[in-house]
């Protein structure tokens, strides 16, 4: 079996941020999941260098656009190696060959007639280098750039999309997963339920001369569109590349919903016209919003990778979006979701899985993996879930369902956490009939370990080589490479010896100093507070949201010594945390436990009674016949702990 898998090509007028870096990590752990399921696999990326926008950001540098684009470019390709990302190829549309197949290209659909001269006005948005139509605007303006579009005419050549658009709907409604997810797919064909007009695909050079030439008539360059799509042909050395065929028939398009129009509608219908067989899949993800607001230069918000992947950590960066973003929909980054994850998900539960275990061998088998006999009681249960978890997992991941995939890997950590506090290999080593048991638990954590190391492989690549060193394994060793090899259970050959590493994911203590811009910005905000509270007593709709509320899970309590008023709450929220409160007078620490609160989850810690307290609890104080009274807030359903309250 074989894999396509190409993220969009990258604008050069901006440098990497978050949304760039997320697609191309999905594309990523996509190609290496395939790998590990056995296939051939090629992973291309690139960047899109012509185009009004990237010429006027060269103009605004004062340098000449290849100059300019050759910079940004190596920006993008030298920021993939610090996110593990591996692509097989990484296309510019300046390379030679690009430029020669997007000019064949053009030749041949010319020369069958679909593509023709005529006049054209039309209301030209330079934020989406296309015409948008009445329609598509929202009050006079483009609803994506908030932008009044300039209305030109001029002459021009147009790709007769409109030929295809029959054909084009026969295809999305045979084929149900070829824009997915659902909504996607229903956008696009709502779209379709319009007569679709012609595409101006060319620019008069004396607009616009960043860009390839027409090849039968260079007194017009290529418009962006016919240019960039054609680059998932290019980088299979289309027409008659070796492997051409055999990974263009099987190609998938991973994008964002911005590029979903030009990704449905254009790309197919130029396809359909070079009488290639459509692309297999287009899968649409959402947009990362930072801390709920659109992230952009202006409001100084942007995400660098880079950044995060020196705070946190790499695998922490890809674990985090994969697993934080349902594909398909919006999802919002901020330093404490992605910290919450790292301690509870990476610290607490993986880490604290591998580094238990992995010290009890020591202790109590020297580091040797041991033979786990026929002692099964009990097991069953954690070798079933193992198989389950392998099938749930191939099932999502194969689907762009990764958050899916890595919360079944996570009931499967779970489990062997409870397994471990059920067992009690502490109790088992201390008699001498139970080793036989002893060995049988301490065997089965190690290859719950060793399926951990192949399942997440694709999602936190270095971290998984650190996990197979530990484990005594090669770096290449099918093992924890294949799923055909690896993908069973009881495979561990008895008799390994495990090697030390140290802690996979240290614990992150505090909240780092935020970034300059950040700080700018929270400038600004704390201004536009103390102004809007003092004149109207009212507060914004930013200043609400800069109160993190979270739901939290009461796990344990006790009344805080030397105090009437004071309980001492251990919440997960979803990390767990201290929360100091003033209920003693109300409730008793048993009445609350297993209680879902509300809190506010980024209170400055203050230290009550000698506790620190980290965060606070809400309630309501009602008067009751002339009695105050607290009433704990809840959540009507139970949900996820350390859900956001919105
Ligand atoms: N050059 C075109 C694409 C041509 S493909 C033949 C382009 N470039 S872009 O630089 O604007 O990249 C858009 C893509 O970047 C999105 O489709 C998505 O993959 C990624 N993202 C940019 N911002 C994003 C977010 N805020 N969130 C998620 N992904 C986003 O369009």
């Amino acid at each position: 079996m074989t894999t396509y898998i190409t993220t969009p090509i990258y604008y050069v007028n901006a440098q990497p941020h978050l949304g760039h870096a997320y697609t191309t990590i999905v594309a990523d752990t996509y190609s290496r999941f395939r790998r590990l399921q056995g296939e051939k696999v090629r992973f291309q990326t690139g960047t899109d260098e012509h185009g009004d926008k990237i010429a006027e950001a060269a103009a605004r540098e004062g340098v000449s656009p290849k100059e300019y684009v050759d910079r940004i470019s190596t920006m993008f390709r030298d920021t993939w190696p610090l996110l593990n990302v591996a692509p097989d190829n990484f296309i510019r549309t300046t390379d030679d060959n690009h430029v020669a197949t997007v000019q064949k290209i053009l030749q041949q659909v010319y020369d069958q007639g679909d593509i023709y001269f005529d006049e054209y006005s039309g209301l030209y948005c330079t934020g989406c280098e296309r015409f948008l139509t009445e329609k598509e605007l929202v009050q006079g303006k483009c609803p994506d750039h908030q932008t009044v579009p300039a209305e030109i005419t001029e002459q021009n050549y147009f790709f007769r999309m409109s030929r295809y658009q029959e054909q084009l709907i026969d295809h999305i409604q045979a084929n149900p997963e070829f824009i997915t997810p659902e909504r996607y797919r229903n956008e696009v064909l709502s779209f379709l339920s319009e007569p679709l007009e012609d595409l101006c695909i060319s620019r008069p050079t004396s607009r616009l001369t960043w860009g390839i030439p027409l090849p039968f008539d260079d007194s017009f360059v290529t418009y962006v569109w016919f240019d960039a799509l054609i680059n998932y042909l290019t980088g299979l050395g289309y027409p008659d590349g070796e492997d051409f065929d055999d990974y263009w028939s099987v190609a998938e398009h991973v994008i964002a919903k911005d590029i979903l129009k030009p990704h449905a509608i254009y790309w197919p219908t130029m396809i359909l016209s070079m009488g290639l067989p459509l692309y297999q899949k287009l899968h649409v993800h959402g947009y990362w919003n930072v801390d709920e607001t659109k992230m952009s230069k202006s409001i100084g918000n942007v995400v660098r990778p880079a950044e995060l992947v020196e705070e946190y950590g790499v695998d922490c960066l890809r674990y985090f979006t994969l697993r934080e973003m349902s594909f398909g929909l919006d999802a919002s980054f901020s330093s404490a979701a992605i910290v919450a994850r790292k301690n509870s998900d990476l610290a607490n539960d993986l880490g604290n899985l591998y580094s238990r275990s992995t010290a009890m061998l020591a202790k109590y088998t020297g580091g040797v993996v041991p033979d786990p006999g026929n002692d099964t009681t009990d097991d069953t249960v954690l070798e079933e879930l193992a198989m389950s978890v392998l099938q749930r997992y191939q099932e999502a991941m194969g689907s762009f369902q990764f958050h899916r995939g890595l919360q079944a890997v996570w009931e499967l950590i779970s489990l062997a956490n409870k397994y471990i506090v059920s067992n009690e290999p502490w109790a088992l080593v201390k008699e001498v009939e139970k080793e036989a048991r002893l060995h049988a638990v301490l065997y089965n954590l190690t290859e719950v370990l060793r399926l951990l190391t192949l399942l997440l492989q694709p999602v936190m690549p270095e971290t998984c080589r650190k996990m197979a060193f530990g484990l005594g394994l090669e770096e290449n060793s099918p093992l924890v490479n294949t799923l055909t090899s690896g993908g069973g259970w009881g495979l561990l050959p008895p008799g390994t010896e495990l090697r030390k590493i140290d802690a996979l994911f240290p614990r992150v203590e505090k909240k780092k100093e935020q970034q300059p811009a950040q700080k700018e910005a929270g400038k600004k905000k704390e201004q536009t507070k103390e102004k809007a509270i003092s004149e109207e007593g009212v507060i914004t709709f930013d200043q609400f949201q800069q109160v993190e509320l979270r739901v939290a899970e009461i796990v344990a309590a006790e009344a805080v010594k030397k105090s009437d008023r004071l309980l001492k709450l251990t919440v997960k929220a979803p990390e767990e945390r201290i929360i100091v409160a003033g209920i003693a007078e109300y409730y008793r620490p048993d009445d609350v436990i297993g209680m879902q609160v509300l809190i506010v989850a980024n209170l400055k810690p203050v230290r009550l009674m000698g506790v620190e307290s980290q965060g606070m609890v809400l309630a309501a104080k009602t008067e009751e016949e002339g009695k105050t009274r607290l009433v704990l807030s809840t959540v009507s359903d139970p949900v996820v702990p350390g859900s956001r309250v919105a």
